[in-house]
């Protein structure tokens, strides 16, 4: 279960020891060990028993312990889920899937596995990257909904982009074009719509971090709840811009309290701060202070 706030989810290359031994350092909330994109094809085999002993023999000190498979389809993505799931990963980032039946597959594997590993079953989660190829985009909604045991859904462009032959993501100032705006968008609305979390994609200038923390604001504004890190300078400022601020979390307080006092009048629609409230805004102090832990 989830036992605190996914705001940074931070990459670890598989098999890079000294970013790893860095990584447990840090303070983000999740680490995610890579098998796919960050290791190249002919170490895959290698790296799979370095990332479980990493799972098995390090302490995360309380970090999320996320591996990101390769995708089912290349043949690859079965043997990481055997080779590593005994030591208890709390799940699997699943990339490119092209539509539900590649997030049931893996699911379905964890089914069989489960059971011989003395794991609880269901317990192992999955956070999916659902507009990796432009089929699982349109199919959004299905790879979000596809199993109960996916607890969030990202994007991500880059490979989208390849697959699009897209010369370009950003405009000259550095702002999104159409396609990965589109994703972005539907990756917010998708998740919301499945009730699941929706996790921000990679900022790879990561020299900039006043870019990085433009976007991540802009990820608020779109009711993500966190971003994936890449470079150890980017967690704070990840962390920081997903944390309400005192101030969000004190009127997210009050609004609750004026909330219950107005009830019991039988009132659900009133002025505060000059402004009408009603239903909605209740909802959404309420995830204010669920953003907050509490
Ligand atoms: N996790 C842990 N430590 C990391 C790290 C990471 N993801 N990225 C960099 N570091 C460490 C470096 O080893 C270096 O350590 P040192 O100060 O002890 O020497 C320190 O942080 C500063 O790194 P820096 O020199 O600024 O960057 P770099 O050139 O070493 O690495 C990247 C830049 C982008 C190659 C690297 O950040 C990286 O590999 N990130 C993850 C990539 C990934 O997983 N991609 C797949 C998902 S998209
Ligand atoms: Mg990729």
């Amino acid at each position: 279960m989830k036992t605190r706030a996914r705001r940074s989810l931070h990459f670890v290359p598989g098999g890079n020891e000294k970013m790893m031994a860095k990584a447990i350092t840090l303070p983000a909330d999740a680490l995610i060990l890579d098998l796919e994109d960050a290791v190249p094809p002919g170490l895959k085999a290698g790296t799979r028993p370095i990332v479980r002993q990493w799972l098995g023999d390090l302490d995360f000190g309380g970090r999320e312990r996320w591996v990101r498979m390769n995708p089912i389809a290349t043949g690859l993505g079965r043997a990481d889920l055997e080779d590593t799931i005994a030591a208890r990963p709390d799940g699997y980032v699943i990339p490119k899937p092209r539509h539900a039946t590649d997030v049931r597959e893996v699911a379905q594997l964890l089914d069989a596995l489960e059971p011989r590993h003395g794991i609880p079953s269901g317990t192992t989660r999955l956070v999916v990257i659902a507009t990796e190829t432009p089929e699982g985009l349109l199919n959004i909604h299905e790879i979000a909904t596809a199993t109960p045991r996916t607890v969030a859904i990202s994007w991500g462009i880059e490979d989208l982009g390849a697959a699009m032959g897209l010369p370009r993501t950003r405009d000259a100032d550095g702002r999104y074009l159409d396609i990965p705006r589109y994703a972005r968008v539907m990756c917010a609305i998708a998740a919301a719509a499945a009730g699941v979390e929706a996790i921000d994609t990679v900022y790879t200038d990561f020299a900039d971090l006043e870019g990085l923390r433009r976007e991540c604001e802009d990820g608020v504004a779109m009711g993500f709840s966190g971003k994936i890190s890449i470079h150890p300078n980017q967690i704070p400022v990840i962390n920081a811009a997903f944390t309400p601020s005192a101030a969000e979390l004190e009127e997210a307080r009050e609004l609750v309290r004026l909330f219950e006092q107005h009830m019991q009048r039988g009132i659900y629609a009133f002025t505060y701060r000059g402004q009408m409230v009603d239903a909605p805004h209740l909802a959404r102090a309420r995830k204010v202070i669920t953003r907050a832990g509490g």
